[in-house]
């Protein structure tokens, strides 16, 4: 989950800060370089290990060497290396197998299988290597830790469905839009958590109207809140990143980001709610362009507020640790930086996390959408 992504110059024009970004090389906020190449390195290539290797070590080398403008709090821009360089890609099980068994594993943070979303008849891992600067490289929290508190999982009592109605019962409404003279509301729990500026909301604002106007198939964002008491007091969104399968064929997949509930109204699993309705429109919207195609949905979840047990209520999950014979830690060490009433914003752990087909097809039917979609007050 990102904080803001647009700190080269004060006069630059406000764009929205994104956490799936955009395919290529991006410098990223909190020193990161993301890559998020177009094609992915499939056993098509004449030495696709060899090839994948050193594109590889070549981005890891770009990052260390790299520079980035940052604003400080006081307004002035200073050149700072970049501490953590990721790949973000879709591999063969030939690639995957050449990363776990040499000194590339160290580098691999998250493996998952989407095949089932691509539909392909082969393994499409889709992988996040990262190099973190020897300052960056120490998670917040050590691994083995974050493991066992997340072994197990934590499954969904509740539906969806039953979630959502218990909100509405209790009495909220969910909201997939806001209005301008909301955008105070939405800044305060975006600013606190993520940093975002007013300037930042308006623009995002006016890109989730503009998309509103478009065909469902042309969509990249969707957002979700609920509104207790009068105001919003949480908020979410989705929006796309497009890839390309191992097969070749041109796929959106959906992070979900921005997740923030306001003090007052935590540990009532409105957040949860929250997601819960931001999964049933990604869904809903991806069946209706890809014809009754499900989505390959993730998110990156701060360790330190636990957002991971949001996550698994909503019914996402972290992927199979246990990958060919070995541990993958499913963990994003010293990601970004995320403002929780503590002093400073010190960088994060995240877990990663899907929604697995199988949770889609029981939680998400389109009866228990249409139900959903239903309780949307800005629709
Ligand atoms: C993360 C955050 C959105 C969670 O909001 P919330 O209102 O507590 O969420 P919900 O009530 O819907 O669900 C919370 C779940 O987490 C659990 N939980 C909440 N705080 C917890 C904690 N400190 N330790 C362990 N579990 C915790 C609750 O018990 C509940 O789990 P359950 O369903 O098994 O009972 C909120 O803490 C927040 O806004 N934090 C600051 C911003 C942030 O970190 N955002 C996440 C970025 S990825």
């Amino acid at each position: 989950m990102d904080r803001k992504d647009n700190m080269s110059s004060k006069e630059a024009p406000v764009s929205i800060p994104t956490s799936a970004g955009q395919l290529g090389i991006r410098d990223r906020q909190e020193r990161r370089l993301i890559r998020n190449p177009r094609v992915p390195y499939s056993d098509s290539h004449r030495d696709p290990v060899g090839f994948f290797r050193r594109h590889w070590e070549m981005l890891a080398q770009t990052g260390q060497n790299r520079t980035q403008a940052v604003i400080g709090i006081d307004g002035l821009v200073s050149q700072e290396p970049v501490t953590r360089t990721v790949l973000r890609t879709s591999v063969s099980d030939n690639v995957l197998e050449d990363i776990l068994s040499n000194n590339l594993k160290s580098d691999l943070e998250v493996a998952v299988d989407i095949s089932e979303f691509t539909g392909e008849t082969h393994p499409d891992w889709f992988i996040y290597m990262a190099k973190n600067a020897p300052n960056r490289d120490k998670p917040a929290v050590p691994i083995e830790q974050m493991i066992a508190e997340t072994e197990g999982g934590f499954r969904p009592i509740t539906s969806p469905r039953e979630r959502v109605l218990e909100v509405v019962n209790k009495g909220g409404s969910f909201i997939d839009s806001f209005a301008q003279e909301q955008i105070p509301q939405i800044l305060s729990l975006w600013q606190k958590a993520f940093g975002w500026t007013e300037n930042e909301v308006v623009a995002f604002r006016d890109k989730l109207e503009a998309d509103k106007q478009k065909p469902i198939s042309k969509r990249d964002m969707w957002f979700s809140g609920v509104m207790m008491d009068g105001k919003i007091v949480t908020a979410s969104m989705a929006e796309c990143l497009p890839i390309r399968t191992l097969d070749g064929e041109d796929k959106k997949i959906w992070e979900l980001t921005e997740w923030v509930a306001a003090p007052a109204y935590r540990d009532q699993h409105l957040m949860t709610a929250t997601i819960d309705m931001l999964n049933a429109q990604v869904i809903s919207g991806s069946r209706e362009a890809e014809n009754g195609t499900d989505p390959f949905i993730y998110a990156e979840v701060n360790h330190h507020t636990h957002a991971e047990r949001v996550a698994h209520g909503a019914g996402l999950i972290i992927p199979e640790r246990h990958i060919k014979g070995t541990i993958v830690n499913q963990i994003l060490v010293k990601n970004v930086s995320v403002g929780n009433g503590d002093p400073g914003m010190p960088l994060r752990d995240f877990h990663f996390v899907y929604l697995p087909k199988a949770e889609i097809n029981t939680a998400y039917t389109p009866n228990q959408i249409t139900i959903m979609l239903n309780q949307i007050n800005t629709r």
